[in-house]
């Protein structure tokens, strides 16, 4: 049994992260803040520590608290239009708050780290599928932050030893297909909540953004990987640190799928249609971003499980349908 630190556990892709871990046996403390996340969603068998990495007296205190296996980071200001109208306020939090974290894991001797990074670091890539040696180009300040991190991350290793992951997500979509966890953000922004939520009549019709991008249909395409294939990449690559050095892996399902799509997808699985409305662009989105993660499935055996787009609506429309107001906490 191992024990792990992990920042952002109330958030979405975290607390799926927990459940993984939980669910072989590992032991979980949540450092999180519940700005954006939900004490609902940390199971009850995890430790939550309600904190603000910027506390650096209750950092210390926390792996003074605890010996740790490895720092799992995934709490984070993630969204790229917030982003593009307060930058400043994007690298104070995401690039402050990391290195202050991997300062306190490295002074405490933990030297496993576990980044989640973005495929926004690749800004309008220089092909596709992107592939961990394209260059890096973010093109919003969100994408930018992550980016600074994983250089901070590259010192930390050089200089200290710390061995880190830095896992670029794609899409992140989808819910425990036990129905234990799901997206809740507060505001929403992400197109599968936003989009499914109209099509129970519970919010006003989707605007989408664009349709003038350069794709065959005119809006953006991405590629949507399961909240709990990307959990499970996270165990693989806890494994693999032991025994290898740091490595960078973009993960996605290697498919892209445009806006439409994915109120096409909607309307399939559900039996609804989307409502929607075509609006403007949104600034920082890039028109194409689909991953190329042939590197993790070679060097963990990652395979995801919920590869069709379909199946990842199915899990994220049953949560929804089941939670009306999300965690509940609005
Ligand atoms: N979209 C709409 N209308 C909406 C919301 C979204 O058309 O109301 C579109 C967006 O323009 C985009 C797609 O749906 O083309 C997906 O948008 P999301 O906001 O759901 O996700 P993003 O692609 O903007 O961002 C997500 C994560 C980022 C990460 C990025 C990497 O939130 O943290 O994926 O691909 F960087």
């Amino acid at each position: 049994m191992a024990r792990y630190l992990v920042t952002g556990g109330a958030g979405f892709v975290g607390s799926h992260a927990v459940l993984a871990l939980l669910d072989r046996g590992d032991e979980v403390v949540v450092l999180d803040d519940l700005s954006q996340g939900h004490r609902a969603a940390v199971p009850a068998a995890a430790t939550l520590v309600q904190a603000p990495l910027a506390d650096g007296a209750e950092l210390k205190r926390v792996f003074a608290n605890w010996r740790f296996d490895a720092v799992l980071h995934f709490a984070a200001l993630s969204l790229v239009g917030e982003s593009m109208k307060a930058p400043m306020h994007y690298m104070a939090e995401n690039l402050g708050n990391s290195v202050r974290l991997i300062e306190a894991a490295i002074e405490a001797g933990c030297l496993r780290f576990v980044l989640s990074s973005t495929a926004a670091l690749f800004g309008n890539p220089a092909r596709i599928p992107i592939d961990e040696d394209c260059p890096v180009s973010p093109g919003n300040p969100y994408g930018e932050s992550k980016l600074m991190v994983e250089t901070a991350l590259a010192w930390a290793e050089r200089i200290h030893g710390l061995r880190y992951a830095a896992l670029r997500y794609f899409n992140a979509a989808g819910s425990d297909p036990q129905g234990r966890a799901g997206e809740d953000h507060n505001p929403e922004t992400h197109l599968l909540p936003l989009a499914i939520d109209a099509a129970l009549g519970r919010r006003p019709a989707l605007t989408v953004f664009g349709d003038d991008y350069p794709t065959p249909d005119g809006t953006c395409i991405r590629d949507y990987v399961h909240v709990t294939d990307l959990a499970d990449a996270h165990l693989r690559v806890l494994g693999r640190l032991e025994t290898h050095g740091s490595c960078r892996y973009n993960i996605g399902n290697g498919e892209g799928h445009s806006v439409k799509q994915v109120l096409d997808a909607i309307a399939r699985v559900s039996g609804r249609t989307v409502p929607h409305s075509i609006g403007p662009r949104r600034p920082g989105d890039p028109a194409i971003l689909v991953a190329a993660s042939e590197k993790l499935r070679a060097e963990t055996g990652w395979s995801p499980r919920f590869g069709d787009i379909d199946a990842i609506v199915r899990t994220a429309w049953a949560w929804r349908e089941a939670h009306p107001n999300g965690y509940g906490e609005r």
